[in-house]
């Protein structure tokens, strides 16, 4: 396993980290990983039941998004900041990234050599990338890590640059992963985001409880992360807009609420780069 990947790490038996603990551990429990190969389980919250990742194994959507997630791509400002993304020495973290990836498949395809840790609360979908990574030598410099962004499981000040596709509002709670990344990233360090801000024409032909159930979890779904992001100390460098598309049901929780209820979300994109501020 990679040694300054490791080293990220606040506590994880079994490694040279497990003396490197450099905080206390901001009230946020125990958090103290195990190493299983290249993966580092903190927490695991599974929310990818054996027969959804049965699902995933057997339509072979791993290998299917690492092709189609670098497609994706090479176009737009997706293009731009995995540009950016792979050509940073790192650590680079990948949060949520879920059976798509996010942005590692394609920041790995253009630089190998990239040093990125690639996380989801769920060690399930984790070792499916795993599996997928192992059957090649090339990338050397990743690692696997399960726990929630939400919590502090990372050092302070040692990433480069982090990158959310949808993860920020499937995280269920965008204010604390934006904490934990304003506190793991090093003073000037770069965060990409990109997420879906849902139609409120759509939105209101929801169910009120599934409304509110989701307006106190995720607010940003109607308005847009660009102010979280300002208040939890970045300053926002590239912000842009672009008309989406429609929700699939698959495409995370809400998408399959509102399925359930027949209603379907068209939504904008919205793509942001900003820097950690001092
Ligand atoms: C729809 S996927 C996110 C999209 C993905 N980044 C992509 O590129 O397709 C949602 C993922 O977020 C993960 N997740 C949910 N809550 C999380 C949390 N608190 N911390 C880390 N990952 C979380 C889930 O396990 C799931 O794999």
């Amino acid at each position: 396993m990679n040694e300054t990947l490791l080293n990220c790490f606040k506590s994880v038996q079994g490694s040279s980290a497990e003396t490197a603990l450099d905080r206390p551990t901001d009230g946020m429990g125990p958090g103290t990983g195990c190493i299983d190969g290249n993966l580092i389980r903190i927490h695991d919250a599974d929310g990818w039941s054996d027969d959804s990742s049965q699902n995933l194994i057997d339509e072979g959507w791993i290998q299917k998004n690492w092709q189609n997630e670098y497609e994706r791509s090479l176009h737009g400002v997706r293009k731009d900041f995995c540009d950016c993304l792979a050509a940073f020495d790192g650590p680079i973290l990948e949060i949520a990234a879920g059976p798509g990836g996010g942005n590692f498949p394609a920041v790995l395809q253009r630089n190998p050599q990239s040093s990125i840790i690639v996380n989801d609360i769920s060690a399930k979908v984790l070792e499916l990338w795993q599996e997928f990574l192992d059957q090649t030598q090339e990338y050397r410099n990743v690692i696997l890590a399960a726990f929630d962004a939400r919590l502090y499981a990372i050092k302070y000040s040692c990433i480069e640059a982090i990158s959310s596709v949808a993860g920020l509002s499937e995280t269920h709670g965008p204010n604390e992963v934006l904490q934990q990344c304003h506190r793991m990233l090093r003073p000037g360090g770069h965060l990409y985001c990109f997420e879906h801000i849902i139609s409120s024409k759509d939105w209101h032909r929801l169910p009120e409880n599934v409304r509110l159930k989701w307006e106190a979890q995720t607010p940003q779904m109607l308005s847009g992360y660009a102010k979280t992001i300002e208040s939890n100390g970045f300053q926002i460098a590239r912000h842009e807009t672009k008309d989406g598309r429609i929700l699939k049901h698959d495409e995370g929780s809400l998408a399959s609420d509102a399925w359930r209820f027949g209603v379907e979300l068209s939504t904008k994109r919205e793509w942001i780069e900003a820097i950690r501020m001092e």
